[in-house]
């Protein structure tokens, strides 16, 4: 059964324990993960049916917080001292000493940051002193929720608990800001007007890269992470030069450079583990990763979406 309660404490607990935990913002309901625990981010995705990897949005308590996870240009800097707490996102480099987890960036070297204004989030990520990845906690593709019975409806017996900070005052997901270029892209308009963050930067943002309400899909990112080595896929072991992307038992002693998914086939730990190993194998200098088959069921439909994406190199596009 889901718990539904506002013991703020009860569920900072439940989150440091690694459980998924919906709570209100100002915007809408977010599930929520610890953001640096690799296989409670992992659930996220289980949980929404997410068909790919979009990065997630990360909710810290204060500007300091996300300062350490990720790097602040001065156009960062004034939006994040402008609209901060409230219904904004800023997508930015990740810090070298970021603590977030690989799958909410989805492999990308940047990171969405949010500090929102709702009082029981605020309380709540003061509690839990680790940052939050949250994506609206609905089914992929459905309306985000306002209310709690919204999320109980969605997400049912799903996850563990739901934060009851009764119905969000905006309805409408965050504004979302890239911060990576010389001039900020507007990527998602939302809770704060256009006019305003041009009106605060005393500049016109770029609008040409948005996507309306629909989330962008990684695949639609200008620079989605692709490894430098070769990936082949569906691969029963490596060949000479070739790092190997295992999953369940690999024919053993055939790769130097190995990493496994899950050993025991569960999809949701080979998720957790896939941005972190592929950066890891790549980061080896090895000329191809040999990926063994993952099953095109739950989770695995991601996983290979993504995989299917790395195989492709960019002068084959
Ligand atoms: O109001 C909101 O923003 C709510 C509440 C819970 O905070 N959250 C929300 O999350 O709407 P979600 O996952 O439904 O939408 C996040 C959006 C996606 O379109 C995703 O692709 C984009 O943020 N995003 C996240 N990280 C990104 C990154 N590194 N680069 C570009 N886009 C990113
Ligand atoms: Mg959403």
């Amino acid at each position: 059964m889901t718990i539904v309660t506002s013991n703020i404490d009860l569920a900072a607990q439940f989150l440091r324990d690694g459980k998924l935990v919906a709570f209100a913002t100002e915007t809408v309901y977010g599930l929520g993960a610890d953001a640096t625990n690799d296989l409670a981010v992992a659930r996220i995705f289980d949980v929404k049916e997410r068909p790919q990897f979009n990065p997630l949005i990360v909710h810290v308590a204060s500007n300091e917080a996300a300062m350490a996870l990720g790097r602040f240009d001065s156009h960062a800097t004034r939006l994040a001292e402008g609209f901060w707490p409230g219904p904004l996102t800023l997508v930015v480099p990740r810090t070298a000493a970021c603590s977030a987890s690989q799958l909410v960036s989805a492999g990308l070297d940047s990171i969405a940051l949010r500090v929102p204004q709702h009082p029981m989030a605020r309380e709540l990520l003061v509690a839990v002193q680790r940052p939050v990845a949250a994506p609206s906690a609905n089914l992929s593709g459905r309306i985000s929720p306002t209310r709690p019975e919204h999320v109980v409806a969605a997400l049912g017996d799903r996850i563990e608990m739901v934060l009851d900070g009764g119905e969000c005052l905006v309805g409408v997901e965050s504004t979302i800001i890239s911060c990576l270029d010389a001039s900020p892209v507007l990527l998602r308009p939302g809770g704060v007007t256009r006019e305003s963050i041009e009106t605060e930067l005393g500049q016109t943002l770029d609008t040409s890269c948005q996507v309306g309400a629909a989330p962008v899909a990684p695949g639609q990112l200008a620079a989605h992470y692709a490894p430098r080595a070769a990936v082949r896929l569906n691969a029963r072991d490596a060949r000479a030069g070739e790092a190997l992307l295992a999953f369940g038992s690999p024919v053993p002693g055939q790769a130097e450079t190995m990493r496994n998914l899950s050993e025991s086939g569960d999809l949701v730990e080979a998720a957790a583990n896939l941005f972190k190993f592929l950066h890891e194998l790549d980061a080896a200098g090895v000329d191809g990763i040999a990926v063994m088959p993952i099953p095109d069921t739950g989770l695995g439909v991601a996983i290979n979406d993504r995989l299917q994406r790395a195989s492709v190199r960019i002068s084959d596009q």
